[in-house]
């Protein structure tokens, strides 16, 4: 397949900005938008499945974007499955016959990021904890890119997994702070058969570090569990979050609450547990919710 030509009536692949702008103008209806960085797995497709059972067009990006990586994070190892993606999103397509799929796919980053736009976008606070205190400048990246893809695209909703909780809420507090018209939809983690979500990261585990690597989620069950939405369980959770973090390959494991991201749950009606395990030179990441009496 040539990239950039009409792959099935149903979806187009375009590669540069001004394509996509010219094709977005040619019908002015709300559309839906799935932004991702590509190696699609189920996750990504369930979020277009949602965006496709809501509106009759989606567009859909497939962007590995620079600006979210630090210097010496995966950037250039992170895997790039273009022709399979389509497929995937083929696939998708399949059960919407009368829907269609907007695929931009821009490989060099001059298309998203024009070297007279200087601009970029950080969320005061939220940017600089957790996730964002151990990969400084990783939110500005994000919300920058996102912003932009907004700025091309123009969705009326945009669909993002829940498993990066921090950066759902980065972008919901952006859209909120410059009054976007945009929706923005959280989307269930989805998660292999024993628990461990879904992630184009999972890739670099081998088959040991893979079985291993159930621990994240053992240990996040743990905790909802002791929890058992009662407020005065917390206490002990956080005593067998203190046990747990004796173990140094956690980067982090802690609860929040669920809409302000405060450390004060004191009154919090719905919680999130977050936490990253460090397998390697891999890094986990999960979260779960446990709303609290
Ligand atoms: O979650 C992702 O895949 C990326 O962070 C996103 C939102 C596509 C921005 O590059």
């Amino acid at each position: 397949m040539s990239h950039g030509m009409r792959v099935k009536n149903m979806i187009k692949c375009i590669l540069k900005t001004s394509d996509l702008i010219k094709e977005r103008q040619t019908e002015l209806l709300d559309i839906g938008f799935v932004p991702t960085m590509g190696n699609l797995h189920q996750g990504h497709i369930s979020l277009l499945h949602e965006a496709l059972k809501e509106f009759k067009t989606v567009y859909f990006s497939i962007f590995v974007n620079p600006k979210q990586f630090g210097p010496s994070e995966d950037f250039n190892r992170y895997p790039r499955t273009l022709e399979r993606d389509i497929e995937l999103i083929e696939n998708t397509l399949i059960h919407f016959p009368d829907s269609k799929v907007i695929i931009y796919a821009p490989e060099n980053p001059d298309e998203v990021f024009p070297k007279d736009r200087h601009q970029v976008i950080s969320v005061n606070g939220l940017s600089t904890v957790l996730e964002g205190k151990i990969r400084p400048g990783h939110f500005d990246g994000v919300a920058t890119v996102v912003y932009r893809l907004f700025d091309i695209i123009k969705p009326s909703k945009a669909y993002f997994g829940l498993k990066d909780y921090q950066q759902y809420l980065v972008i919901k507090q952006m859209v909120n702070d410059l009054a976007l018209p945009i929706k923005i939809q959280g989307m269930p983690i989805i998660r292999e058969i024993e628990g461990l979500a879904l992630s184009s990261r999972n890739q670099y585990l081998t088959a040991e570090q893979k079985s291993t690597s159930l621990l994240l989620f053992n240990t996040l069950s743990i905790i909802k569990n002791i929890i058992d939405q009662k407020r005065v369980n917390i206490p002990k959770a956080n005593s067998f979050i203190t046990e747990t973090l004796k173990d140094p390959n956690w980067n982090y494991l802690e609860i929040r609450d669920s809409e302000t991201f405060s450390e004060d749950i004191s009154h919090s009606k719905n919680i999130t547990i977050l936490a990253v395990y460090q397998m390697g030179s891999t890094r986990l990441l999960d979260n779960m919710q446990v709303e609290v009496q």
